[in-house]
């Protein structure tokens, strides 16, 4: 039997505010996300994933929904998703959208009630409101965001937020919280969309009781008071149901930040998600060994597996490269792309990815919205770096991003000039091209590659391995290495003079014909 078409597929991360802005009030949305499916298309990805458009105040750019069945008008209406929907599935586009089962905004209406309604009460069952100890908020929690984990109200009550005070946590143990949440992926399905990217899938539910978390365990964990509790599988079977019952083959994706691969594999099975997204792959450093150990735990471990090198809520991975070795983070960058783009599983690509974008470091404090930064009062410089607007065209702001004269919400660097589209397009030696390139090939050898890969001998600070007609060779050392021989170049991440793969090189060769 045929796979499924996201086994495979590539996956282009959408981070709505930042692609493109077709209203001209500087925020991307999603007329111009709608504008550039023909540049998608023809880039050769699979599907998009759109980053949360729904109604918000944008205390964390979306990730706080006041309401999970609509499109803030920042981003459009219902009926621009629609189209945006229709156009991409005629382009052969699939389209997933994020779903934050968490947390609400706190202007979402069921926390605005559960504010008015006493200590108690139905209304503030649906969220994680406790009484403190004097002074002392419930027990030690923190934030991920920086700071405790819970805000006090004027009544004496707290409430917890394992991210912003302006995203409440709900109580999944209300069941007016799971049944709202199968509808809302009910609404959406009907719309047309082919899956969710599922937002912080291993919270959800807390330890019952609320109980400390010792000083080691605040942060995310295969399992803690605070993360991957053992309930939210059966969440998942749920929803699971759901996709099922709707023909095509509808996706979910988690986002599951944990410190086991094992607890990755969990969320996996048969009758739960699809897929989870495979961070273990960007946080590895620039090594053959540490890289070999994640794909080797990857394919023996994790069903359905993923690779992911950057998104909305890390450093580029360009500029991650660059930070060990100055200099050597664009090569790295597209080196790792290749050898992401010959494993076995779907590949998640970034906006701007294809453009070797680097994360802008130096915004100035005063533009910088990610709630991170103001949380952790500036000490962490948060994830703005990565959401600067693309550079479509042209030479100064707002390079294509909006019309003409608009600012966009962060400001573009003098560097975009040099890497936005136009100026890539057409050029062999681009980022952009070589990106499509890979992908194409990616495409043609899709059917008779399979999900296995074998080891090949290789020098110290080298990866080579086979997947049928396809061999792949990653060059983290410093010192050029020789190719094997009688191979046939198919594509390299970066020049080859003669016969050897240099430093910061990934290549795939066809293996010679058996004689
Ligand atoms: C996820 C999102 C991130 C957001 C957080 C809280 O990690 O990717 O952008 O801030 O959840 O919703």
């Amino acid at each position: 039997m045929a796979f499924p078409w996201w086994r495979d597929a590539i996956v282009y991360e959408i981070y709505v505010r930042s692609f493109a802005d077709a209203s001209g009030d500087g925020v991307g949305d999603l007329a111009g996300v709608r504008s550039r499916l023909g540049y998608l298309a023809g880039l050769g990805v699979d599907a998009i994933w759109l980053t949360p458009f729904y109604p918000s105040p944008m205390a964390d750019g979306g990730y706080d929904v006041a309401d999970y069945r609509g499109v803030d008008p920042l981003f459009g209406d219902l009926a621009d998703f629609d189209a945006l929907v229709s156009d991409a599935h005629e382009r052969g586009l699939r389209v997933i959208v994020d779903i934050v089962p968490n947390h609400s905004s706190a202007e979402h209406p069921w926390f605005r009630r559960a504010l008015d309604a006493p200590p108690g009460s139905p209304e503030r069952d649906r969220y994680l409101f406790a009484t403190g100890s004097g002074d002392a908020p419930p027990n030690n929690w923190r934030s991920t965001f920086g700071g405790p984990a819970w805000s006090r109200l004027p009544g004496g009550e707290w409430y917890l937020h394992l991210f912003a005070p302006e995203q409440p946590d709900f109580n999944w143990r209300d069941p007016d919280v799971p049944a709202e949440f199968l509808d809302v992926l009910r609404f959406w399905l009907d719309r047309g969309v082919d899956g969710f990217r599922i937002d912080v899938a291993n919270g959800l539910f807390k330890a019952a009781g609320l109980p400390d978390a010792p000083p080691d365990e605040q942060g995310f964990k295969a399992e803690s008071p605070i993360w991957g509790r053992p309930e939210v599988h059966e969440v998942y079977r749920e929803w699971r149901k759901v996709l099922d019952s709707y023909r095509g083959d509808r996706v979910a994706v988690g986002e599951v930040w944990t410190d086991s691969v094992t607890d990755l594999a969990r969320y996996v099975r048969p009758d739960e998600l699809h897929q989870t997204f495979n961070f273990p792959w960007l946080l590895a450093p620039w090594s053959a060994t540490a890289l070999r150990k994640v794909i080797d735990d990857t394919l023996r471990i994790v069903p359905a597996p993923t690779w992911v090198l950057s998104n909305h809520d890390v450093v580029r991975h360009r500029t991650r490269y660059d930070e060990t070795d100055p200099g050597a983070g664009l090569p790295r960058a597209r080196a790792a792309m290749l050898t992401t783009l010959a494993l076995p599983g779907s590949a998640y690509l970034y906006q701007g990815d294809e453009l070797g974008l680097p994360e802008i470091l130096d915004l100035p404090d005063e533009v910088r919205q990610d709630p991170v930064f103001t949380r952790t009062g500036g000490e962490i410089k948060g994830r703005d770096g990565c959401r600067v607007p693309l550079p479509w065209s042209g030479t100064t702001e707002p390079y294509g991003f909006a019309p003409e004269g608009v600012r966009p919400w962060l400001p573009q660097p003098a560097e975009w000039a040099e890497l936005s589209v136009r100026r890539q397009e057409g050029d062999p030696g681009s980022t952009l091209e070589f990106h499509r390139a890979a992908i194409a090939l990616r495409r043609e050898l899709r059917g008779s590659l399979p999900t296995e890969i074998i080891w090949l001998d290789a020098p110290a600070d080298v990866l080579m391995f086979t997947r049928g007609p396809l061999t792949c060779v990653l060059n983290c050392g410093d010192r050029a290495v020789p190719l094997p021989p009688h191979h046939s170049l198919l594509i390299a991440s970066g020049p080859l003079p003669g016969e050897a793969l240099p430093p910061d090189t990934a290549a795939w060769l066809s293996p010679p014909p058996p004689h």
